[in-house]
């Protein structure tokens, strides 16, 4: 499929769920963040992935808007005065959780290429009074910020619907300072999976220009120039999770159950932007 088609299906995707989160809203069902009933309450995938702790002070309309497959701030290390780019930010949940570590002194861009998210962002930065926060319109594969202006790049489930991943993972190089860290969740596979049966899988699980495979992902970071390359699966899918989807295709989902469970996975990729001076060598 053609990048700008690719690029169309996500933007009707993720503009028909940022307003659904606003009609709900307008319903008056978020008045707490515990009771939004999006469809993302009961998901494998992106449901649970925060704790109370975290979501707790949030506005309502952020939780219920997160369509993320980690918590890539639970592993980024974020540290006070930081500067932190959220590649594919929706509705806004990993920059507003990013904004309170980084404190005053630190500055949170959230880019998306969806006018609806993007307008939802910006209202939950509103509501949650965060001045250390400014949300981009554009494209993770032209990221427009200067060269070496950040510290931390996060993602949460987005490089994966990229259809040129090469490109973002350059560009993710580019704009972070030397010594800067890429700190992503995103979906991942692993092992040999069946052409078809992969692209069934990835659908069931949103991944419309498909996932990398594990090793593929660690050449593509070493290619862009990273180093210190790590991939922890923090969510393995099991058959059963995409039973009900695939048997809606057709599948007999019992044959080819070997073939994929357990071979679609969640994972927080991080990875290192050398100092100056220093070549990646070692990933
Ligand atoms: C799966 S949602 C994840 C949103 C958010 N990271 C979260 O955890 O809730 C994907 C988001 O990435 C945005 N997106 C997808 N592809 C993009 C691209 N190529 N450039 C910019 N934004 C993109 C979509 O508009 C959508 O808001």
């Amino acid at each position: 499929m053609a990048d700008q088609d690719i690029k169309q299906i996500v933007k009707d995707k993720y503009g028909k769920a940022a307003l659904k989160v606003v009609a709900e809203s307008e319903a008056s069902c978020c008045s707490t963040s515990a009771c939004c009933g999006t469809d993302a309450a009961a998901d494998p995938i992106t449901s649970n992935l925060y704790t109370v702790g975290e979501t707790a002070s949030l506005p309502a309309e952020a939780v219920a808007a997160s369509l993320g497959c980690g918590n890539p701030i639970a592993v980024a290390e974020l540290h006070p005065g930081e500067r932190v780019l959220d590649l594919g930010s929706g509705g806004g949940i990993d920059v507003l959780l990013s904004a309170r570590r980084v404190g005053p002194t630190g500055k949170v861009y959230g880019l998306d290429m969806t006018d609806e998210m993007l307008a939802l962002a910006r209202e939950n930065q509103r509501k949650a009074g965060a001045d250390n926060v400014e949300f981009l319109k554009g494209e993770i594969e032209a990221i427009p910020l200067p060269d070496n202006s950040v510290d931390v790049i996060i993602s949460n489930c987005v490089i994966n619907l990229s259809g040129d991943k090469d490109r973002v993972l350059r560009e993710a190089f580019r704009v972070l300072r030397p010594g800067g860290r890429f700190a992503v969740s995103d979906v991942v596979t692993r092992g040999e999976i069946p052409d078809a049966l992969r692209r069934d899988v990835l659908l069931w699980v949103g991944c419309i220009a498909g996932a990398l495979e594990d090793e593929e992902y660690r050449a593509k970071l070493a290619a862009a120039g990273f180093e210190a390359i790590g991939i922890e699966p923090t969510r393995v899918y099991r058959v059963d999770d995409a039973r009900e989807f695939l048997t809606h295709k057709g599948i007999d989902v019992d044959a080819i159950a070997k073939s994929i469970d357990g071979k679609f996975m969640s994972a927080f990729v991080r990875a290192r932007k050398p100092q100056a001076g220093e070549r990646a060598c070692c990933s």
